[in-house]
């Protein structure tokens, strides 16, 4: 395959935010397949643990929202999961998708599209560990460790992260709401980390430069206009995280 997070092409590469979730349930094979058939260069994934401790594709920590079903993840079973319709709130477009385990979407996708895997989980050490764990034994079972990037706003969760397989591209994503730091680019740096992925709502233009200053690179997400998306260009953003890839990648095309 032909991707390298690293090496990004001459414009921004174009991340599927949950996949192409702006036309499909989020975080489903479906809307996997949807931004692979729309020409994204990478799909970003939001993983979880489970009850029996395999890391599934899943935004929030409790399954309201996008399956209908009660409670948190964490005291379901990958089977119970699957019984699930994350396609909930998208009737009369989809009937059922599953809520994919994360072994299903490096098998289907590992070879073909760049993966983003963002660490969500417990904040409880030992269950966030084992989520870690699971996910980079999962990219090494697959051979993915050089075109799979793990991130996490969870500083810790990076460390581990490139503690047992230091060949895993690693992003931060960084909000100064929610954890403030004098240089953004320089903290990054120093924990080794390759990517800072911010909300566009909060990136400036000097952040983005002193990000390249120190060697590292930007990503923001959601990057879901033209309009949003000429800003990214002017910016200079590595890599842009959209729910409408074929809206941006169209843009890029045409003012290329
Ligand atoms: O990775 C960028 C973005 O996915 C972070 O926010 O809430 O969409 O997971 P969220
Ligand atoms: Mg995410």
């Amino acid at each position: 395959m032909n991707f390298s997070w690293l090496a990004p092409l001459s414009r921004p590469l174009v991340v599927a935010h949950r996949g192409s979730s702006g036309k499909a349930p989020e975080n489903t094979l479906a809307a996997f397949r949807l931004a692979r058939d729309e020409g994204a260069d990478a799909i970003e994934l939001d993983v979880h643990l489970s009850g029996d401790g395999d890391a599934v594709v899943i935004h929030d920590g409790n399954l309201a929202r996008t399956t209908g079903g009660k409670g948190p993840v964490r005291n379901h079973t990958l089977e119970q999961l699957k019984r699930l319709n994350a396609a909930s709130g998208w009737e009369g477009k989809y009937t059922f998708e599953p809520i994919p385990a994360l072994d299903e979407v490096l098998r289907e996708f590992g070879q073909v599209l760049g993966i983003n895997i963002e660490i969500k989980g417990e904040y409880r050490t030992e269950a966030q560990r084992e989520l870690v764990r699971r996910c980079v034994e999962c990219v090494r079972r697959h051979k993915l460790s050089g075109s799979v990037m793990i991130s996490s706003f969870r500083v810790r969760a990076l460390k581990e992260v490139g503690f047992l397989d230091p060949g895993i591209i690693r992003g931060l994503l960084y909000d100064p709401l929610y954890r403030p730091v004098r240089m953004p680019s320089a903290f990054a740096k120093s924990l080794g980390i390759q990517y800072l992925i911010m909300n566009r709502k909060r990136l400036l233009k000097r952040t983005v430069s002193a990000v390249h200053r120190a060697g590292i690179m930007a990503g923001e997400y959601a990057v879901n206009s033209t309009f949003q998306a000429g800003r990214s260009l002017r910016y200079g953003t590595d890599a842009v995280y959209t729910d409408f890839p074929s809206e941006i990648i169209r843009f890029f095309d045409r003012i290329k």
